[in-house]
């Protein structure tokens, strides 16, 4: 079953916040979503509405081999969510250079994860390279690059174009086959953000899969710990297309929360 990452160069673009909103609404939508954090901020349980008292983990207790199932924790949202865990700095250099060594610490889990047929595991990673999500990305199927509408989009949008944005050679090219793009923070009102979304249009066609707009209501949910699922206007709303260009760019069958069976073919042969 699909593995859809959500990554960036930059930091602070928002990824976690369209990870947890488009994993929550694929939940409601009555698919089997589990949420993997990989990222040591461990700030995805809070997009989920989780209490900052909750005290799951399972990357950070990765080198001791945990048994991911005993790692979920399941949230209103529906998603069972696989929190990255508390960890230090020097912890996490640790767990990089254990990744490093043996990608299969995080590979073999995730590899488990999806052999589940009806699972849908999506990735929320810290910002630029990172070995968690190196050890994944041969088994990606859409890695989704969460942009601002700004200036330094515009510079980052030509390397996604032409592939070269995952480095030189054919391993690299076959990844950003797989690459798709969000634009976060869409401004109608600024004339230098609707320049970036047209020019993404112009050099991405349809690897812009969706674009969503600057919405004050999002930090107003996080603080209440709600989420913005009902497609609700302004960022709610661009939640849900994208949600849908998702489903239809990995191929997932229509799933309804009331006759959902859990024994869908989202792969076609
Ligand atoms: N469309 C939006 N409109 C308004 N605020 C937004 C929007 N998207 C995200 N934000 C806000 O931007 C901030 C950063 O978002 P988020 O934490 O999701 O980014 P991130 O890319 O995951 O960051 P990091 O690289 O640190 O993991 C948050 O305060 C979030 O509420
Ligand atoms: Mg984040």
């Amino acid at each position: 079953m699909p593995l859809i990452a959500f990554a960036s160069p930059k930091g602070g673009v928002g990824k976690t916040t369209i990870a947890a909103h488009v994993a929550a609404i694929l939940a409601r939508r009555g698919y089997k979503v589990i949420a993997l954090d990989l990222d040591p901020q461990n700030a995805l349980r809070l997009h989920l509405g989780v209490s900052i008292r909750e005290e799951g983990r399972f990357l950070s207790s990765l080198p001791s081999r945990p048994l991911w199932r005993d790692c979920v924790v399941e949230t209103e949202s529906g998603v069972r969510l696989l929190p990255f865990g508390p960890q230090d700095p020097l912890g996490t250099l640790e767990l990089a250079v254990a990744l490093t060594q043996e990608p299969a610490l995080l590979a073999d889990p995730v590899r488990d994860m999806l052999a589940t047929p009806d699972n849908i595991v999506i990735v929320d990673s810290p910002p630029g390279p990172n070995a968690a999500l190196t050890a994944v990305t041969s088994m990606l199927d859409l890695l989704v690059l969460v942009l601002l509408a700004d200036g330094g989009s515009a510079a980052i949008i030509p390397q996604i174009a032409s592939n070269r944005f995952l480095g030189r050679g054919t391993l690299a090219s076959r990844s950003a086959d797989r690459a798709v793009v969000v634009l976060n923070q869409v401004d109608d009102a600024e004339p230098l953000s609707d320049a970036v979304v047209e020019m993404a249009q112009a050099a991405l066609g349809k690897r812009l899969i969706g674009a969503v707009c600057r919405d004050q209501a999002l930090a107003e949910a996080l603080a209440d710990r709600r989420m913005l699922v009902e497609g609700e206007e302004g960022a709610g709303e661009d939640f849900q297309l994208l949600a849908d260009a998702i489903v239809k760019r990995v191929r997932l069958p229509g799933a309804d929360p009331q006759t959902y069976q859990g024994l869908f073919e989202w792969r076609q042969p």
